[in-house]
């Protein structure tokens, strides 16, 4: 086969722009050859429990899905009925980047704060946490954080935590949206554990395509109490691949030799260094902590058009056109070079003329 991209392009639009991991790719071969049994009957399937066990403790659930809009609606359909809500930040994926999948699919009204940071407090759960008991609303049933956020901020264990306590206070369970949180992890320096299950997550998205995978989630029960009718869901929302092995099989490179956290570690390191270089720049500032692998900078649009194509980032925030707010995401296959390269651009074309 001829090779129809430049694989030494490379950019700072997305982490799902990059490839697999070498040792991912690798484990995809060895569990190809010989016949299994399909739909999540296989040997590669049956062990996840196991391998998770070191990160969650035993007792929890594993169920392989094709992407991570699948492990969202899945789980949070899981935990719900017909009349439920689900309070959400207003940035929150499964409310701006799921083709509305969470309604539609899963018939599901999401509740949406807004979070400057793109974190919720217990207060702003009880903006809209309101009227129980209002047949009028939709009932508040689901707590959904994002770890990390979409604006690359990071719970501590202690918000989590409290979060939690608050929804289980008022009856509502907790689902937890981890397409990044291999990168909040590697931002805590903590278990896994300490800011998901022993925080009170019930309902977890195991990322793995934005840091490695080819493709694939894994939506992790770690409350396996409160969940309804998984195997069933997750097969009508399609999200039931009949070769799961191949699924199963890239979650297991991640684990092996935290392939998932060296990942991560990386390219939150890329994120930072790239903050670093450009922080100060003139009419350049920070408009979040930089505190997973997503740098968000206000720049002036000058800099936006000398860069933008040559590095490849989309625009978060366009409401000040002639200062928009960019989004540029690291992974765990950016190397200083690329960020290096990208910097001295961003400050050459930052400097006053
Ligand atoms: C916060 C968040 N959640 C979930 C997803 C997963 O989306 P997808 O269905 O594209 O795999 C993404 C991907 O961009 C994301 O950024």
């Amino acid at each position: 086969m001829i090779p129809r991209h430049d694989p030494e392009q490379i950019s700072f639009a997305s982490d799902n722009y990059s490839g697999a991991h070498p040792e991912v790719l690798a484990a995809l071969a060895v569990a190809n050859g010989g016949h299994q049994t399909s739909y999540g009957a296989d040997a590669y399937t049956a062990a996840l429990p196991e391998l998770f066990a070191p990160l969650f403790g035993e007792g929890i659930e594993v169920y392989p899905v094709w992407n991570g809009t699948g492990a969202n609606v899945v789980g949070l359909m899981s935990l719900t009925d017909r009349w439920s809500g689900v309070v959400c930040s207003d940035m929150a994926h499964i409310n701006t980047d799921e083709g509305g999948a969470p309604e539609r699919v899963g018939g599901l009204k999401l509740l949406a704060v807004p979070t400057p940071d793109g974190k919720l407090t217990p207060e702003l759960v009880d903006r809209v946490a309101i009227a129980f008991e209002d047949e009028h609303r939709a009932r508040p049933t689901v707590l959904s954080l994002t770890q990390s956020t979409e604006l690359g901020t990071v719970y501590t264990p202690a918000e989590v935590t409290a979060l939690a306590a608050h929804a289980h206070g008022l009856g509502m369970s907790v689902q937890m949206d981890g397409a990044r949180i291999a990168n909040a992890a590697a931002s805590l320096g903590v278990p896994v554990r300490a800011f998901t299950r022993d925080a009170g997550v019930d309902v977890l998205s195991f990322g793995g395509t934005k840091n490695g995978m080819v493709f694939g989630e894994a939506l992790v029960v770690l409350n396996p109490a409160v969940v309804r009718g998984v195997l069933y869901l997750r097969k009508l929302t399609t999200q039931l691949s009949s070769k799961t092995r191949f699924i199963s099989a890239q979650l297991e490179a991640l684990l092996t030799d935290d392939l998932w956290l060296r990942g991560a570690t990386h390219a939150n390191a890329m994120a930072a260094r790239l903050a670093a270089a450009i922080e100060g720049l003139p009419g350049i500032e920070l408009t979040a902590p930089v505190q997973a692998n997503g740098v968000f900078p206000r720049l002036p649009r000058a800099v936006v058009e000398a860069t933008q194509q040559r590095f490849g980032y989309y625009l978060w925030d366009e409401s000040d056109p002639q200062r928009p707010v960019a989004r540029w995401m690291c992974t765990f296959d950016t190397t200083e070079a690329d960020v290096d390269a990208f910097a001295a651009a961003v400050r050459e074309s930052a400097r006053p003329s």
